[in-house]
């Protein structure tokens, strides 16, 4: 029979300028923006003809914009994957063609995918933690007798839905004042967050907590909420996760309790760890990404640097 060779991965020379690619997944809401702005604003000083594209939402275009960055002989590849099992295929070819990809943001299934064999390494927050967190402080902070929480999930599939949800659940199932009454995914996206509350609202009228995976989503829950006539930060405790500008501006304004913080400014961080790998350093299968807490205290010092 064949024995089967377990190949390096691919490796990257060191040069003056790099084609990179950036296939960002969609851009329909301030985090994905400031992620894209964030990967252009590197370009000049770290040396990259950086090739983004955009995949308005369809995980299968964004294979299909990698497949285009490989036609074009891109050196390195940066890709936050949409969703965990459909961007595999994009992980692979890329691997195949001899093109390094660092993930950016979101990962792939781990049990098909993995880091330093498939690709170099994982860039990113921990999504479990960051629920976690979420929950840690509800449980600190809430007041009532009974928290009734509605759940807002982010876009079916991906990893930080799967591990939003995972931390959090997990965490909250050991108090008992709480239940999760429901969880349904918004796609991370502000209108449907509102439109899907509206309509948890109706099945659950006594709910008192929304933990959102993302900050739009709680936007659009706080819309939701405050058209039924609900008061959020008084009778409706607002959990959720990102730091984006609008809910640092709710929190300070009282609707909203608190953000854990997502950051999406990869660009200096894509650029060091692709140079390093470049001068043949060990690159960790796990870039760790660290995160603050966004709450009443400290909303207001970080409003002018969010996005
Ligand atoms: O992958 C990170 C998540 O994706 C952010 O929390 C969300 O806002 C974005 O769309």
């Amino acid at each position: 029979g064949t024995t089967a060779i377990a190949q390096d991965l691919p490796q990257l020379e060191q040069k003056e300028r790099y084609k990179v690619g950036f296939a960002q997944m969609e851009s329909n809401n301030p985090w994905r923006i400031a992620e894209t702005k964030s990967f252009h604003d590197t370009a000049e000083a770290c040396g990259w003809d950086l090739i983004a594209t955009d995949a308005a939402g369809s995980a299968a275009k964004q294979v299909a914009d990698v497949d285009s960055m490989i036609a074009q002989g891109i050196d390195v590849l940066f890709l936050p994957p949409r969703e965990e099992k459909p961007l595999i295929p994009a992980v692979m070819k890329a691997r195949a063609a001899g093109i390094p990809t660092f993930l950016v943001d979101r990962s792939v299934d781990p049990a098909v995918a993995k880091p330093g064999e498939h690709f170099v390494a994982f860039l990113g927050s921990d999504f479990i933690d960051q629920g976690n967190r979420a929950a840690q402080w509800l449980m600190e902070n809430f007041d009532g007798d009974q928290g009734v929480i509605v759940q807002l999930e982010g876009t079916t599939g991906s990893s930080p839905a799967n591990d939003r949800k995972k931390g959090f659940d997990d965490a909250i199932a050991a108090d008992d004042r709480f239940e999760i009454v429901a969880s349904q995914t918004g796609d991370f996206a502000r209108d449907l967050g509102r439109q899907v509350m509206e309509t948890l609202l109706q099945a659950h009228p006594d709910v008192n907590v929304v933990y959102a995976h993302n900050d739009e989503m709680a936007i659009g829950a706080i819309q939701a909420l405050e058209l039924a006539g609900r008061k959020p930060g008084e009778d409706v405790t607002i959990v959720s996760i990102d730091g984006t500008r609008d809910a640092l501006q709710a929190i300070i304004d009282g609707k909203m309790g608190v953000t854990v913080e997502s950051s999406p400014f990869f660009g200096p961080l894509a650029c060091e760890v692709m140079k390093k790998y470049a001068a043949g350093e060990t690159i960790p299968e796990w870039v760790k990404v660290e995160d603050r807490v966004f709450a009443k205290d400290n909303a207001a010092d970080h409003i002018d640097e969010a996005y």
